[in-house]
């Protein structure tokens, strides 16, 4: 089965299940760039109260690149992995000096940034602007690795996890496709006892076909 059908088999079952989340409800790349540095490394309901509590105080790029780094660490206290309060900060300044205060919309600027690598550039980017640049967090590698029937560990596969997302990334939609595949990650294709019934692309999964789905990913052997 082909890729167009399998991008508007995700992106059909996108328009009814996809989770309500406030930064879905904004095109301000500043508000976007903070909730992709949030959720790097936390989950969704622990990212919420911290998201509109930040966005309260720092409202803009101005606002977080004028502010004390104190009260930038006191925002992020309890997030745990505190250098990506560090990163927004300095970042913010650094769009201050160098882009007048505007987020840029130039992929090899944004991925310049500090804290932003290529998954989160092209969230933010696809997100923001609705340009059409491939994602590759963890639950997207797990969606593809089982698609795919990927037989090695996803760490040694990075490459060919990055040419699948980008060949199956929606051209006319890759704001919609992204956070949709994302979303099949989170709540469908989930690590452990994933919901295949329910999944959207359960026709075209080669390990829900081979029965592989608990075997893959497949772990490192070190
Ligand atoms: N995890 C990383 N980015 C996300 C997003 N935009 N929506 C939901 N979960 C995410």
């Amino acid at each position: 089965l082909g890729v167009p059908s399998l991008r508007s088999a995700l992106l059909d079952w996108y328009q009814h299940h996809s989770r309500d989340l406030p930064w879905r409800h904004t095109r301000d790349p500043y508000a976007i760039w903070v909730s992709e540095i949030m959720l790097q490394q936390t989950q969704v309901a622990t990212v919420l109260p911290y998201y509109h509590r930040w966005l309260d105080h720092l409202p803009t790029i101005q606002a977080l690149a004028g502010a004390e780094l104190d009260t930038v660490l006191k925002l992020w206290q309890g997030l745990g992995y505190y250098a990506r309060a560090r990163y927004l900060h300095c970042a913010a300044q650094q769009i201050m000096s160098e882009h007048q205060g505007q987020f840029p919309q130039n992929y090899a600027a944004v991925a310049a940034l500090p804290g932003i690598g290529r998954s989160t550039a092209g969230a933010i980017l696809s997100a923001a602007f609705d340009q059409a640049h491939p994602i590759l967090d963890g639950n997207v590698k797990r969606v593809l690795s089982r698609l795919f029937a990927l037989s090695i560990p996803p760490k040694q596969a990075e490459t060919q996890l990055w040419v699948w997302s980008a060949q199956l990334l929606c051209p006319q939609q890759p704001r919609n496709f992204n956070q949709a595949i994302m979303d099949l990650g989170a709540t469908i294709c989930t690590p452990r006892q994933p919901l295949c019934h329910a999944c959207p692309w359960q026709n075209h999964c080669r390990a829900h076909r081979y029965g592989l789905t608990q075997d893959i990913p497949r772990k490192m052997t070190s």
